[in-house]
């Protein structure tokens, strides 16, 4: 497996749609590896095709259970995602991404969806997700859409400002205005 360079903003093949998977030999196996490979060494929870310089409707995603540290992550391989169906309810949440570094922006994301895809060889799944793991799903279907966080918000902040934003709110005993650690996706 191959650590891949990320690709940042302004380049333009992060606005740019990427194309459907149809072949899903070798080559996709060693994308989707070398993928998982760049999402970990980053460290990320998800990463997208074009994020790699690659125009491919591809995901990975690695998420741990919100409630339970214990419980390792989950490692999802998606090829040809799309949102099935979205919940009306909406949330608020701080993401980042690997592609534009020390941004995080505060982003409206549907609370839950339903995610249907092909795994890596091909066959048809459905997921269920909420909360952080919805969240991360949505930015990274995005992502295959030519579409970043920094398109569906204004409240964008440098990330220095929320950590220091955290550790007053830390230091001053108050609640925490952020209470969960900025995504990097
Ligand atoms: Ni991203």
């Amino acid at each position: 497996m191959v650590v891949l360079d990320i690709v940042l903003v302004p380049d333009e093949v992060l606005h740019t749609k990427a194309k459907p998977v149809t072949d899903f030999g070798p080559k996709l196996q060693q994308l989707i590896d070398d993928m998982v490979e760049t999402m970990r060494d980053a460290p990320g929870v998800g990463l997208a095709g074009p994020q790699v310089d690659q125009l491919l409707r591809v995901i990975v995603v690695e998420f741990g259970d919100e409630e339970d540290e214990e419980i390792p992550p989950t490692l999802y391989t998606l090829v040809n995602p799309e949102i099935s169906k979205m919940s009306k309810e909406t949330v608020f949440g701080f993401e980042g991404c690997l592609s534009i570094p020390d941004l995080l922006g505060n982003v409206e994301r549907a609370e839950s969806v339903t995610i249907k895809a092909q795994d890596r060889h091909g066959k048809v799944v459905k997921i269920k997700a909420s909360g952080w793991l919805a969240r991360i799903f949505q930015h990274e279907i995005d992502h295959t859409n030519g579409i970043l966080f920094t398109d569906r918000t204004d409240e964008v902040y440098e990330l220095e400002e929320i950590l220091a934003a955290q550790e007053r709110a830390e230091a001053g005993g108050a609640i925490d205005e952020i209470d969960q650690p900025p995504l990097s996706v």
